[in-house]
């Protein structure tokens, strides 16, 4: 066991664990999002305390049409209760309706150095691909070190490419306790055993993503099961006609016994004992996403016939999050010396 899982296990013995993790409406949910964060929220809010958050103030970082992301904010949270988020049993709501997380990010901005954030690599990638590069995509990291901060959060639940940012809030955490006294509580990430990288279907070097527009490498959690039947059967594979799991020099199988091992529960390794030949790793890989995408797709429909019904639980979901959020930023803002008004 490595010391991230004992820390893990100890927090989770020594109290009821506070929960945090955060998606952004920048679209379509894939594959990807489901495996490598979402069945673990879940999990989770059955367990522990646990708040989730749709991150529109993040999704503003890169250029985004006003109706659209108004849209997709709304539908990611029918989205998120169809894949089992229940607003009973955990907290959920939208970012910019709790204003205390743009109040403590200037807080965590002047915390964080410049260097430390040029040396992300999301801010890397991301600007590299953007004609605009905004200010806000630089200090991203501080935005999302106050959403998990404020809530006194012990453990993250995140696919593998959050690992950067979950990081620097820790540090950012400890920097800042270490100048002004205990104020936060220093996060752990979770990352699913496996799932936690699951990479696009045609180029499995990169990772499964909304941005990459990469049409028949990414599945959507809403799509029919015949395109996941195709999109899978049409997947990357490699000559050697060995179904072993190992990403280093078998990335398109790898990956596809990562999807199986993650919709079924079970290990990679333990999945690659199962088949011999590719295509019978295919057929069962894509009945397994099938079977996974069919009741969410069932309940999102329900859900979306009812606009103001999702409305009214993501009021309720921001009240429930003000209350906490609202008592960390103002122990916050006294510790670091701002006067009370
Ligand atoms: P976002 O919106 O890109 O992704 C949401 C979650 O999905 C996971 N994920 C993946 N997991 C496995 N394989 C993939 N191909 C894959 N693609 C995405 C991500 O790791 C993530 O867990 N910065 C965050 C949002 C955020 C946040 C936070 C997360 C803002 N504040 C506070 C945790 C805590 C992001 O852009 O995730």
């Amino acid at each position: 066991m490595g010391s991230a899982q004992i820390a893990i296990l100890r927090i989770t013995l020594a109290k009821m664990a506070r929960v945090f993790s955060g998606i952004q409406p920048s679209g379509d949910l894939h594959l990807g999002n489901l495996l490598g964060a979402l069945v673990n929220w879940v999990n989770h809010q059955e367990e522990h305390e646990s708040v989730y958050c749709i991150v529109d103030l993040h999704a503003l970082t890169l250029p985004k049409d006003a109706e659209e992301l108004r849209s997709n904010t709304l539908e990611l949270a029918q989205l998120l209760m169809a894949v089992g988020l229940d607003p009973d049993r955990c907290t959920l709501f939208v970012q910019s309706h709790v204003p205390e997380h743009s109040q403590l990010a200037w807080l965590m901005e002047c915390t964080v150095s410049y260097g430390e954030l040029s040396r992300m690599t999301a801010f890397k990638d991301k600007s590299d691909r953007s004609d605009f590069i905004s200010a806000g995509l630089f200090t991203y990291p501080a935005l999302q070190a106050a959403d998990i901060l404020l809530y006194d959060t012990d453990l993250v639940p995140v696919g593998d490419d959050q690992r950067q940012h979950i990081e620097i809030t820790r540090d950012i955490a400890e920097r800042f306790n270490h100048r002004f006294g205990e104020t936060f509580v220093v996060p752990e990430h979770v990352i699913p055993p496996a799932g936690a990288r699951v990479m696009d279907l045609q180029h499995p070097d990169r990772k499964m993503s909304k941005s990459q527009h990469s049409v028949n490498g990414t599945i959507n959690v809403l799509e029919s099961p015949d395109s996941v039947r195709k999109k899978i059967k049409r997947a990357v594979t490699d000559s050697d006609g060995e179904v072993r799991f190992d990403f280093e020099s078998k990335a398109g199988v790898s990956n596809l016994l990562s999807i199986l091992g993650a919709a079924t529960n079970t290990s990679p390794e333990k999945v690659a004992d199962s088949f011999e030949r590719y295509g019978d790793l295919k057929t069962a890989a894509a009945d397994a996403v099938v079977e996974l995408l069919t009741p969410i797709q069932e309940r999102f429909a329900d859900l979306q016939a009812d606009p103001a019904e999702t409305r009214r639980l993501l009021q309720i979901g921001a009240d429930k999050a003000r209350e906490v959020a609202s008592r960390t930023l103002m122990r916050a803002q006294q510790n670091c010396g701002l006067l009370e008004g």
